[in-house]
């Protein structure tokens, strides 16, 4: 991995316990993914990345274009062409006390490893959980930021009930999102996916609204409630970890009898398909760099 300017293994990193994206989660982060050799939508993370920046004011003193030929340069030296890429960006090292002025320089990691979809490929089974999304108006749901602990509470919400993952409302009791996937529904044939009031801007979810436009299924963008998914003839998921992922059950209510729908299918099938085509994809290999196994 690389860590503050060097590439070491990952039993070797090290970060000073007065890294304030430790002591206050003060930081934002990218998860991103390669596929057979390709960093899928590469550009894209980065720019949401520099938006997460932007947004909690952390000043990187590195540009995108050597962003991505380091992200390239990680996964070359773990010799990886399929893997989980995650960059972090942290306020930095600091005094305690949480003014940023206390940290003179963020600290940058990136790494990549093996990762399998994080919810696996059969349907899931989810709650609401009754605890909201954060608010908007208190942290931009734009900024990819350290601080998931309302995706952690929800989630521990989800392991209690005995499901694999939880449903989020905002505070109007709309559906925002899952713990870390956007969400969509099918009902008639029509397919909509919550507003971007308290949802992450999901790259998968706008990859997944292109691919649905090919198949000639224009997809709303529209304030949705649990009703709305309880009542939809297909839910599914969308994630960088998690790709697409059916759900079969919310609240206990069964969809599509427990079975992945066929709308739901046919985006599972063009999304890996997209995903492996090398198209929108940054080559690994391509780039200068040494092969290296050793980190
Ligand atoms: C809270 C949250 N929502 C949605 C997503 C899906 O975003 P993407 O498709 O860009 O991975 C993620 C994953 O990063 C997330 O953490």
């Amino acid at each position: 991995m690389f860590i503050n300017g060097a590439f070491v293994k990952g039993q070797d990193a090290r970060l000073p316990i007065w890294d304030h994206g430790l002591l206050y989660g003060d930081g934002v982060f990218e998860g991103i993914r390669a596929y057979a050799g390709h960093v899928f939508k590469l550009d894209d993370h980065l720019a949401r990345l520099v938006d997460s920046m932007r947004g909690v004011d952390i000043r990187l003193d590195v540009d995108s274009v050597a962003l991505r030929e380091l992200v390239c340069e990680v996964l070359r030296r773990n010799e990886l062409r399929d893997a989980h890429i995650r960059v972090i960006v942290t306020r930095g090292i600091g005094r305690p006390g949480l003014d940023p002025r206390n940290c003179t320089q963020p600290s940058l990691i990136v790494m990549a490893y093996p990762f399998p979809p994080l919810l696996g490929r059969e349907p899931i089974r989810m709650i609401s959980a009754s605890l909201r999304r954060k608010a908007p108006y208190a942290v931009d749901a734009r900024i990819k930021s350290l601080n998931y602990l309302d995706s952690i509470l929800a989630k521990l919400q989800a392991i209690a009930a005995g499901v694999d993952d939880a449903l989020m409302l905002d505070l109007d009791s709309r559906v925002a999102e899952a713990t870390g996937e956007n969400v969509f529904v099918v009902k008639n044939g029509v397919i909509s996916t919550p507003l971007l009031v308290a949802a992450l801007p999901g790259i998968t979810r706008a990859t997944v609204i292109d691919l649905a436009g090919d198949l000639g299924h224009a997809v709303q963008e529209r304030a949705l409630t649990l009703g709305d998914l309880y009542t939809a003839d297909e839910v599914f998921l969308t994630g960088t970890a998690a790709e697409v992922v059916p759900v079969a059950e919310i609240d206990g209510r069964v969809i599509q009898g427990g079975e992945t729908g066929p709308i739901t299918a046919e985006l599972i099938a063009d999304y890996q398909a997209l995903v492996t085509s090398g198209q929108f994809a940054t080559p690994i290999f391509a780039s200068r760099g040494r092969n290296r196994d050793d980190d």
